[in-house]
């Protein structure tokens, strides 16, 4: 069997050529949509991702400004910058780049963003709206991962679809679109996370394997199905001292030993990574064409 290597790259280039043109069409009528990215702290994985949104957004024609603010900036100094960008009239989206230092409360700083800004999809509300089927902003990752399935032609109707890992960012949302009664829905979904019992035994009925558990190579040969189709949402960092770099990015799943049985396979790098900051863009323009 011929593996199909489902490439994040072609599909985000794909995508983004169309908001290209999006956003052209918008600057003709005199449109530009904003984007506003608030960084707290020093975190050098933080500040790569913060880098990269902000030059995907110059090349797409988005206007963004980061908003960067100390690790001892207070709860109620958060609340007032989210404030401010919730009322200004040249920003579409806000973005809070996770995770935020521990004396602050997430939750009570994601609920402060204007759910029609939550170009994220955390806020309670648009995660609400995403589990009873309606219209919402979804988190960029799980969008990035069925923006890839519909590419590729791979239906998820009555497939019985395994995610391991709950997050609210990837896990749970996901679930909750791929079960919904609609076109790009009705799949039978199994999460799975660190205390399932007897994963193998689950992974190994999965007509598609999605795995966001952040553990290099976990899912190996044995545990997967013939012929299934495999989505890695891992980016782990290993050492590897023959790189020039010192370390090297794998995912959550044995590429390499899995890669002849499966039908499908997203790689790492370059599968599910290059949709999440597609997505962001996406998002962002929907947050724009919402208010005209
Ligand atoms: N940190 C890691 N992933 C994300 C993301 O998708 N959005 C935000 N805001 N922070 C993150």
């Amino acid at each position: 069997m011929k593996t199909k290597i489902l490439s994040g790259r072609e599909v985000s280039k794909f995508y983004k050529n169309k908001i290209r043109e999006n956003i052209l069409d918008l600057k003709k009528k005199g449109i530009i949509p904003g984007l506003a990215v608030v960084l707290v702290g020093d975190d050098p994985a933080s500040k790569i991702y913060v880098n990269s949104k902000s030059r995907t957004c110059s090349k797409l024609g988005i206007f963004s400004k980061t908003l960067p603010y100390p690790n001892k900036i207070t709860q109620v100094e958060l609340i007032t910058v989210i404030e401010k960008l919730n009322k200004d009239k040249q920003i579409n989206g806000i973005l809070v780049q996770m995770p935020l230092p521990l004396h602050i409360d997430e939750f009570e700083i994601i609920n402060r963003i204007l759910p029609e800004k939550d170009v994220d999809g955390f806020h309670p509300e648009n995660l609400g709206k995403l589990v009873i089927g309606k219209e919402s902003f979804v988190s960029c990752t799980p969008a990035g991962i069925l923006a890839i399935l519909k590419y590729y032609n791979i239906s998820v109707e009555g497939k019985h679809v395994v995610i391991i890992g709950r997050s609210n960012i990837v896990g749970k949302p996901l679930l909750n679109l791929l079960y919904q009664k609609n076109d790009f829905g009705n799949a039978t979904v199994t999460i799975c996370h660190s205390k399932t019992k007897n994963l193998s035994k689950i992974t190994s009925q999965a007509d598609i394997l999605i795995v966001a558990a952040g553990n290099p190579n976990m899912i190996t040969v044995d545990m997967i199905k013939e012929g299934s189709v495999i989505i890695d949402v891992g980016i782990n960092r290993i050492k590897d001292k023959s790189t020039k770099k010192g370390y090297r990015i794998v995912g959550d799943v044995d590429f390499e030993g899995v890669k002849n049985k499966v039908s499908a396979i997203t790689p790492v790098p370059g599968g599910v990574g290059p949709m999440t900051i597609t997505m962001l863009m996406q998002n962002t323009l929907e947050a724009t064409l919402r208010t005209i």
